[in-house]
């Protein structure tokens, strides 16, 4: 009965295996490789998000949501779907099963709350 042991090396080499299988999917690829210019800044930024959820580090001052919107037009549940397989089989691969299942569903409801923004109109 513990916490999953995660450090700070470890969300850095998963979010750059992570990413590097997002940018060659089929899918996905092209919306991150379209808004994404700069990679190192953008796994640099996703290890410190990755740190504030897991490691509450307050590393990452960002704000998630307003990223998504702006590719809101791109952007499906059916993707989701897609990015968080990924992310599963990543995890599987990269962590302890205990951190593994940690990071997925730590995962699940932000990628929930994301959708919720993103496909749940009330204006329509
Ligand atoms: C940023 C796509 C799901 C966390 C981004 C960006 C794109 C993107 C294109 C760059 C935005 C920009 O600056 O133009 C997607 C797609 C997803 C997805 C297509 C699923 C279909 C998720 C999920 C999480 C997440 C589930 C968290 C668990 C982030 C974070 C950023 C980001 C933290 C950086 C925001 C910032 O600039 O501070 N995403 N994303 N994304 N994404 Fe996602």
């Amino acid at each position: 009965d513990s916490l999953p042991s995660i450090e700070e090396a470890d969300l850095a080499r998963l979010v750059d295996a992570f990413y590097a299988r997002v940018r060659m999917d089929v899918e996905l690829g092209p919306i991150f490789n379209d808004a994404i210019q700069d990679w190192p800044e953008h796994l640099e930024k996703l290890a410190a998000f990755w740190s504030s959820v897991m490691l509450s580090s307050g590393r990452y001052k960002g704000q998630p949501l307003p990223a998504h919107l702006k590719h809101q037009g791109r952007i499906t549940p059916a993707l989701f779907d897609r990015w968080l397989n990924l992310w599963k089989q990543t995890t599987e691969e990269l962590m302890e099963p205990d951190a593994a299942l940690a990071l997925q569903a730590k995962a699940a409801r932000i990628a929930e709350s994301l959708q919720l923004a993103l496909f749940f109109r009330l204006d329509r």
